[in-house]
């Protein structure tokens, strides 16, 4: 699409997420409208929208059903700040969240995103140490390649390069390990890569300090570093390392989260309950900006007490549990659960993983990788070497946009995540839009 002069100056007045503004205007895209499983540019071309928005269109764009429920409560309450009330449609949403979440985690503080969510939970957690008797944990431990949001603390938490490099200094007690894609050539098989990885948690723990270690903080399957995929073993050492040390488990499954890796978290399709799951994304299916910190109801008893002993979470943001928000949140959770949306994603997964091996055929994919339908494929220059690809993710950006595909793209990888609204038949023209769209950038970087 071409855009004109005036849209040009206004592009240049704002920022785009992660993406250079020059390379923004030599491959602009201005959204229109969106329904379903598809994007309108301004020009009427319509594209494919194989990660519904970035992990978020879960019932596809514009769920009736989502709409409907946030124009209901449009006529009610707009907004309620939780410094001095609660609605009743976030007591509502906050009933829904425990009632689908595992073990105890009841506990439900509503946000307006992921980062607000994972920024919470680290001051959550801290103050807790320092109201339990435990004053000195406050250390965290995440891993390399990870994203947990754009905030400082968040992005302290990161460990995904340029993210957040150019803030540095960051704050300090964030701790980083390997996850186990970067380490697997280095064992004979993926299960003992895993192990390793999954101890290597331990180790810095003891290493540190146990009494400083406040939470480990990790995705289930994190895409940032190319849709890594552990197995399960991997979380339950994990989770029984915490559990010797004291440490608290986090999952921040802003992506995993609201069934998309077929169970509604990610926390049950790897089967290890943390003490908090942090989301948001899919939460609202992008009807309205949504954010939760769901914690075990123990950890809630830290924060009672009588008003003089000053025992409440000392944060807050105004918009957070908005009641539209909380509205949409509550449609988006009745119409998985209705719908059988959990089951669906774990069939329209094995559809869509089979359709996407069968793209190894262009001699450039080294690993299909995820959950559900959270998918994703590693480029290679070839399979017998598996050097990494990026000046085919790069040339990918550019063909998949002009053939009317959006998905996450990152040079060396690609990762796919479509509505559990589609069908085997849009996943058929999913895998179509695809291959096209690597062939052409092969072209461009001169390898067939
Ligand atoms: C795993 C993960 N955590 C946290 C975040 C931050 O969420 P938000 O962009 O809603 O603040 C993201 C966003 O992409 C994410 O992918």
């Amino acid at each position: 699409m071409k855009l004109t002069n005036r849209q040009q100056e206004l592009v240049k007045r704002t920022f785009l997420d992660f993406n250079p503004t020059s390379w923004f205007l030599d491959h602009p895209l201005v959204i229109e409208k969106a329904r379903g499983l598809y994007y309108w540019d301004i020009e009427g071309k319509r594209y494919f929208d194989a990660i519904g928005g970035i992990f978020v269109a879960i019932l596809g764009h514009g769920h009736p059903r989502v709409i409907e429920a946030v124009k209901k409560q449009l006529e009610k309450l707009t907004f309620a700040p939780p410094l001095h009330g609660i609605s009743d449609v976030t007591l509502d949403l906050i009933e829904k969240l425990g009632s689908i979440t595992p073990g105890n985690l009841k506990y439900v503080k509503p946000f307006s995103g992921g980062s607000e969510a994972i920024e919470s939970s680290l001051k959550f957690v801290r103050q807790y140490f320092k109201q339990t008797g435990y004053p000195h944990k406050y250390k965290f431990i995440s891993r390399y390649f990870s994203y947990h949001g754009g905030t400082l603390a968040a992005a302290s938490a990161s460990g995904s390069g340029s993210r957040k490099t150019k803030f540095e200094p960051l704050m300090s007690g964030f701790l980083k390990v390997y996850p186990p894609n970067y380490m697997r050539d280095r064992f004979s098989s993926w299960e003992e890569c895993n192990r390793f990885c999954a101890r290597m948690f331990e180790d810095v723990i003891i290493n540190e300090g146990p009494e400083t270690v406040a939470a480990v903080l990790v995705e289930p399957v994190g895409n940032t570093g190319g849709v890594i995929t552990p197995t399960e073993e991997y979380f339950r050492i994990i989770r029984e390392t915490c559990d010797r040390h004291n440490v608290i488990l986090i999952f921040d499954e802003t992506i995993t989260g609201y069934g998309r890796t077929g169970e509604m978290f990610g926390a049950q399709t790897f089967r290890t309950v943390p003490d908090i799951i942090c989301g948001g994304k899919a939460l609202a299916s992008g009807v309205i900006p949504l954010g939760a910190m769901i914690a075990k109801q123990e950890m809630a008893s830290a924060f009672e007490g009588p008003p003089e002993k000053n025992l409440e979470f000392a944060h807050g943001h105004t918009f957070a549990g908005n009641p539209l928000a909380c509205a949409a949140g509550i449609a988006v959770i009745d119409e998985i659960l209705e719908k059988g949306l959990v089951a669906r994603a774990r069939m329209l997964g094995d559809y869509l993983r089979k359709k996407l091996e069968g793209l190894k055929d262009l001699g450039v994919i080294r690993e299909v990788r995820g959950k559900g339908v959270f998918l994703g494929m590693e480029f290679v220059r070839d399979t017998s070497t598996n050097k990494p690809f990026p000046e085919l993710g790069k040339a990918l950006k550019e063909t998949a946009l002009r053939n009317g595909l959006i998905m996450r793209i990152d040079p060396t990888w690609c990762a796919v995540c479509p509505a559990l609204i589609a069908g085997e038949s849009d996943m058929d023209e999913l895998a179509d839009l695809i291959r096209k769209s690597i062939k052409d950038a092969l072209e461009i970087v001169g390898k067939h």
